[in-house]
């Protein structure tokens, strides 16, 4: 694979191959194997394009690139860009192309970084093109859940909160799919997974159901996410939806002993502090298998 631009260009065979080469890097990096190599250099360059905020997914790319001895350029936001003068995309790509040998791209807009695949060689990682896609998060969603659950296949999964805005949900549900999970699916009003989503995972063999109630007890995993506000046309109808869900301690006396909560962050309201302190919290699991899913990214796109 040259690129990362959607969850739908995998098939399983090759989204099973990252998982695989995730597990090294873990194992590697656990090891002490890789490690800040400043000194160890691989005459790599990483450019980082981010036009929109982000935390983790920014940050464990650096990181990532520091442990393989790479050097990092780039913007964290747009105003910090050329782009903030008038500057197009496809003249920021034909540019950066020039001065490094990958680049990851967030952008508002949906579509950004196919189309800054179709401009450059370069290999091309999305991480996040509006409410599209976010392919990279899903592989770390996935290598926590097999992980923590054992397996992957035929989980019962319950998706939660902003399914219509949310581009973490759409790479997921694909990823599921591929691995016939059952997804049950619980938003505010308005806020449902599109359509020809679910009509897709089906036919890749998902089961998906439609829940009313916030009830975990039959599932294995629950996957929160929050409201994305700065999604939304109409602020006012953010109004209406404004913390409407909110997982606590009361949600999970029914559920199974090894339930897993999931939740890309950043968290707003969705899930009550206490429940940080309990087994079935996870979230910051995932932060930690960031870093080692996209070490495993970095070394199979820059073949180092
Ligand atoms: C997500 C994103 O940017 O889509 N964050 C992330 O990368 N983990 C989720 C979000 O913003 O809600």
């Amino acid at each position: 694979m040259h690129d990362i631009i959607s969850m739908r260009d995998f098939d399983k065979a090759t989204l099973l191959e990252f998982l695989g080469l995730a597990e090294n890097a873990e194992k590697e990096i656990r090891e002490n194997k890789i490690k800040d190599a400043e000194e160890k250099a691989v005459d790599k360059t990483l450019a980082l394009l981010f036009f929109e905020p982000s935390t983790r997914t920014r940050l464990s790319f650096e990181k990532s690139a520091k442990l393989l001895g790479c050097k990092t350029i780039g913007f964290a936001s747009e105003k910090e860009a050329s782009l903030a003068k008038g500057e197009s995309l496809i003249d920021t790509i034909k540019t950066v192309e020039n001065y490094a040998d990958a680049i990851v791209i967030r952008h508002s807009k949906e579509g950004a970084a196919r189309l800054a695949s179709e401009i450059t060689e370069k290999p091309i990682i999305n991480a996040g093109d509006g409410a599209n896609q976010h392919p990279t998060q899903a592989m770390i969603d996935l290598y926590t859940i097999r992980k923590e659950l054992g397996k992957i296949e035929n989980i019962s999964i319950l998706l939660i909160g902003d399914l219509k805005y949310s581009r973490t949900i759409h790479s997921l549900v694909y990823a599921l799919a591929l691995f016939k999970a059952r997804i049950s699916l619980f938003s505010p009003r308005g806020l449902e997974l599109q359509e020809d989503i679910m009509e897709e995972a089906e036919k890749m063999g998902a089961e998906i159901r439609i829940k009313d109630k916030l009830d975990l007890s039959e599932e294995d995993a629950v996957y929160v996410t929050r409201i994305q506000k700065e999604r939304f046309p109409d602020i006012s109808e953010y109004e209406k939806v404004k913390g409407s869900y909110r997982i606590t301690l009361e949600h999970l006396k029914n559920a199974k002993k090894e339930l897993i909560i999931l939740h890309p962050l950043p968290r707003v309201d969705e899930i009550d502090y206490r429940v940080d302190f309990t087994k079935h919290a996870k979230y910051f699991e995932q932060v930690k298998n960031g870093i080692f899913v996209r070490v495993a990214i970095l070394k199979k796109l820059l073949s180092i």
